[in-house]
C-alpha cells in the first residue's frame, strides 16, 4: 500500500526560500509531495534551489518591498500550479548595523523594516487569500521571531514589525476562517543559517545558546518541519497561532541560565 505524504499535490509559494529556513522548508515540503514556488530577491539561487528540491518546483525573483513584483510572484503560481493552497511570507529581517536601540535607531530602516516583514505579508495575504477562497480555504504560515515577542536591546524595528505579523496573523485568521483560509506563524529563537553564522561571532552564539533550555541552537529543519504541519491538513483545527520554536528561550525563567550555572558549581 503506498503511504499518503503529508502535503500530496499542495501547491506552495514561500518567499526568501533560496537560502537558510526556507529554503529547508522548501525542501520538507517537496519530499512530502507538495510543489513549491520558490520566490526569491536572487533569481539565480531561486532556480537553484528549485532544480535541487525537484518535484516540479519553480524558482522566480520577487522583491517583497515592491507590490508589483508581489503580484507578479502570485500570479505566477496560479499560472503555473493552477491555484495556491499554501502560502509562505517567509522574508525578514532588518539591518542590524542601523536597527539599534530607538534613540540610535536610522528611521529609513525602521521603515523599511516594516515594509520588508509586515507590509510585504499583508499585500501577498491581500492577493493570496481570494485565489484560495475560490477553491475551498488554504493555509498561511508567517515567519515571525521571538524577537516580536520581548523586548532586546536592540533592533527594535524588527521586534515590532514581527510582533505586527503576530497580531496580523490573528486577524487574518479571524476574517477568513469562515472561508477556510487558515492563518498560522512561526517564530523561531536563533537557527543556525548563513546570515547567523555571517553575522554573530561564535561566543555570541554559545552564549546565546547557554539561555536555552535545550543545550542547542536550533537548525533551519527545525523550523522547516513546524512549517510543513502548519501547512498541511494536520494543522487542521489550529489557526491565528503562534508556533514558538526557540530551544525553550522564552519558556523559561530570565534567571534560569545563572541559576543553572550556579548549580553547575
Ligand atoms: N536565522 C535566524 O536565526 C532567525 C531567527 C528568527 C527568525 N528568523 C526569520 O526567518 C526568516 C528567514 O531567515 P533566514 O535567516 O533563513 O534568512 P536568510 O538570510 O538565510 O535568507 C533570506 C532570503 O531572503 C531573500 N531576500 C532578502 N530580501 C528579499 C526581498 N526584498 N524580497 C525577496 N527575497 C528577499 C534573500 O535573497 C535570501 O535568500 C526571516 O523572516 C527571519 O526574520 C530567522
Amino acid at each position: 500500500m503506498t503511504k499518503n505524504l503529508r502535503l500530496q499535490d499542495k501547491r506552495i509559494v514561500i518567499t526568501g526560500a533560496a537560502s537558510g529556513i526556507g529554503y529547508a522548508a522548501a525542501g520538507l515540503m517537496a519530499a512530502e509531495g507538495a510543489r513549491v514556488l520558490i520566490a526569491d530577491l536572487n533569481e539565480d539561487a531561486a532556480t537553484a534551489a528549485a532544480a535541487d528540491i525537484g518535484n516540479g518546483a519553480v524558482g522566480v525573483a520577487v522583491d517583497v518591498l515592491d507590490e508589483t513584483s508581489i503580484k507578479a510572484m502570485i500570479d505566477r503560481a496560479v499560472a503555473a500550479f493552477g491555484g495556491i493552497d499554501v502560502l509562505c511570507n517567509h522574508v525578514g529581517g532588518s539591518d542590524p548595523r542601523k536597527d539599534l536601540d530607538l534613540l540610535r535607531l536610522d528611521l529609513a530602516e525602521w521603515d523599511r523594516a516594516m515594509a520588508l516583514n509586515a507590509r510585504s505579508t499583508v499585500i501577498a495575504c491581500r492577493l493570496a487569500i481570494p485565489v484560495m477562497i475560490d477553491e475551498g480555504g488554504g493555509s498561511i504560515v508567517n515567519t515571525v521571531s521571538v524577537a516580536g515577542l520581548t523586548g532586546d536591546t536592540l533592533q527594535c524595528a524588527y521586534g515590532a514589525a514581527k510582533a505586527a505579523v503576530i497580531r496580523l496573523t490573528q486577524y487574518i485568521a479571524t476574517q477568513y476562517g469562515p472561508k477556510g483560509v487558515r492563518c498560522n506563524a512561526v517564530a523561531p529563537g536563533a537557527v543556525m543559517t548563513p546570515s547567523l553564522s555571517g553575522n554573530v561571532s561564535a561566543d555570541v552564539i554559545d552564549e546565546i545558546r547557554s539561555h536555552n533550555a535545550l543545550d542547542m541552537i536550533g537548525t533551519p529543519e527545525d523550523i522547516g518541519w513546524a512549517m510543513v504541519y502548519l501547512a498541511s491538513d494536520e494543522s487542521r483545527y489550529m489557526t491565528g497561532q503562534t508556533l514558538v520554536l526557540d530551544g525553550g528561550l522564552t519558556a523559561q525563567s530570565p534567571i534560569a541560565s545563572s541559576r543553572r550555572k550556579l548549580l553547575d558549581d
